[in-house]
């Protein structure tokens, strides 16, 4: 149901662009455990996840949000947006690099069940495989508009529609 809800949600927000890339330790080390946890890596100015919060605030769910965004600006603009929703208990945003193993370690083991949803090019999806495939079997893992290459065989769905494609894995397929 909330992977569903994840897709349709990036189905009817417009993506951004963006442009600087740097390297960045964790700064947010403020982190609660819950049961569902859904992680946008590189989350950008929250285009998602907030919209996701929204749609989650009125079901009244009790899902967590993490947006994780390496860029100091879009990091702060989520700060923002975050303190302004009437969500906000349920999200945390973080700064963090998402290749770095302090954050493999620190945020993303920490939850019990777990929804990884990514919109990134192929280079770095290939860079994040290491990382994805330690994770518990049942994770599910949703890229906007781009494939995993070689994980064919862990391809549970694929929805496209004009400009627009989505691909969901399990580790356990
Ligand atoms: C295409 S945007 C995706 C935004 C949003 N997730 C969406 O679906 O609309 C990719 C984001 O990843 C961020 N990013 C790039 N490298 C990163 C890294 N190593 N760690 C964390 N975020 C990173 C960029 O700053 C950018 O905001």
């Amino acid at each position: 149901m909330i992977v569903e809800t994840l897709i349709n949600e990036k189905y009817q927000v417009s993506s951004i662009k963006y442009s600087v890339y740097k390297k960045e330790k964790i700064h947010n080390t403020k982190y609660s455990i819950r049961n569902t946890t859904i992680i946008d890596l590189g989350a950008g100015t929250g285009t998602v996840i907030f919209a996701l919060a929204d749609t989650l605030y009125k079901k009244n769910k009790q899902t967590k949000l993490v947006a994780v965004e390496i860029h100091p600006l879009l990091y702060f603009l989520m700060q923002v947006r975050r303190l302004l929703h009437p969500y906000k208990q349920h999200i945390e945003v973080v700064r963090a690099d998402m290749f770095s193993q302090d954050f493999w370690k620190k945020i993303v083991h920490q939850n019990k069940e777990l929804i990884i949803y990514l919109y990134i090019g192929t280079t770095y999806m290939n860079k994040l495989k290491k990382h994805l495939s330690k994770l518990a079997p049942k994770t599910r893992i949703i890229s906007y508009m781009y494939a995993f290459l070689g994980w064919e065989n862990m391809l549970v769905l694929k929805k496209v529609a004009s400009q627009h494609a989505i691909y969901e894995y399990r580790l356990d397929k």
